[in-house]
């Protein structure tokens, strides 16, 4: 059909939160951070950037990296767990400090999955009857927004970014589309594994809300652990398996970047384990900001080439996990 990347941009907060830091906040240690999550910095946005304003950013370098500008974009898909509002969207906001001119946006909410459910989504519509020719895909979190800073369990885990990248259907039947097979999936049944309980319809802001800090993330670590291994493995596993494409032939695994030994034991899995690249060390898990910075980082290197193919995959809170082959 034509439909590729042609550009991709980030945003990553200046801010630095070391381990080191955060043993002075809480009852942990560098070595313990390292050693179970394999993060040693993450970036952390000022307390009034927020999510939109990150989103902007990546936005606004990602359409130089493609050498367009924002009047160009037909449609901006943008994915957070983390709006500066619950309404209006984060890509109503980013339509407007970008300055693209007045197409349809919205936002989705499929946790650390948000990226690859966005890219999927995305696609689906510039290959339907809507036919959008330009499309901005976002995904930014202000993570640090939902974070306990007394749970040493979670706090040293999450960090803040954004990431973006720009679609373009070419309308040339024989350039081959970025998308060469797909798979999105969830399990509601275990929605309570990773949860942020407070601040929607099930429990608005209290006093007691608040105070009892039901607005910050609840996880159950080893279940959660457990299922992502699984989860990311099996979407893998069937993206391989439609696309014909044997491991062997991928040329980066890019995995969601929530824990190093998470990351080792789907790559093991896999058989990939050098072909997966990496930045949790550097970012920690920023939900669906991750595997766009990775993206981002992987084509400003020139670690990429035109024709590669690269293997995304995610799982996050729902649960929900996805997987995408993407060709250069
Ligand atoms: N510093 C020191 N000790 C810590 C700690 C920290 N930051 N966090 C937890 N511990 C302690 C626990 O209290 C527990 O102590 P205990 O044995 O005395 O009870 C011990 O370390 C082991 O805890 P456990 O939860 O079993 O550790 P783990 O090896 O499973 O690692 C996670 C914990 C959170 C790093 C791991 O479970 C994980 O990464 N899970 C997936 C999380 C994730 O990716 N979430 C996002 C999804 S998108």
């Amino acid at each position: 059909m034509g439909i590729r990347i042609i550009g991709t941009g980030r945003c990553i907060p200046e801010n630095i939160l070391t381990n080191d830091d955060l043993e002075k906040m809480v009852d942990t240690s560098d070595e313990w951070i390292v050693t179970r999550t394999g993060i040693k910095v993450r970036h952390i946005a000022d307390k009034d950037q927020t999510s939109s304003d990150m989103a902007a950013v990546a936005a606004k370098n990602a359409l130089d990296n493609a050498g367009i500008t924002a009047d160009m974009i037909d449609l901006i898909v943008v994915s957070t767990v983390t709006p500066d509002y619950a309404f209006p969207s984060v890509s109503a906001l980013v339509q407007k400090k970008i300055g693209a001119r007045k197409c349809p946006c919205f936002d989705i909410e499929a946790a650390c999955s948000g990226f690859l459910y966005a890219l999927n989504t995305a696609y689906g519509m510039m290959a339907s009857p809507l036919a959008y020719k330009r499309v901005l895909v976002i995904g930014a979190e202000k993570m640090t927004s939902l974070v306990n800073w007394e749970d040493r369990s979670t706090c040293v885990l999450f960090g803040d970014g954004s990431a973006a990248v720009v679609l373009e259907n070419d309308g040339n039947p024989d350039t081959p589309d970025f998308y060469v097979a797909g798979e999105v999936a969830a399990d509601g049944e275990v929605s309570d594994l990773l949860i942020v309980p407070g601040g929607g319809s099930a429990m608005p802001a209290t006093v007691e809300s608040v105070t009892g800090k039901f607005h910050t993330i609840k996880m159950g670590g080893p279940k959660t652990f457990q299922l992502a291994v699984t989860s990311m493995v099996t979407a893998c596993r069937k993206v391989l398996e439609k696309s014909g494409v044997s491991p062997e032939e991928v040329v980066w695994a890019i995995p969601h970047q929530a824990n190093r030994r998470i990351i080792d034991a789907v790559a093991n899995k896999l058989g990939i384990p050098e072909k997966v690249y990496l930045n949790v060390d550097r970012y920690g898990n920023t939900s669906s900001a991750s595997i766009g910075i990775c993206l981002d980082e992987l084509n400003r290197e020139g670690k990429i080439k035109k024709g590669d193919l690269i293997l995304a995959a995610s799982f996050g809170a729902g649960l929900t996990w996805a997987a995408l082959l993407i060709r250069w």
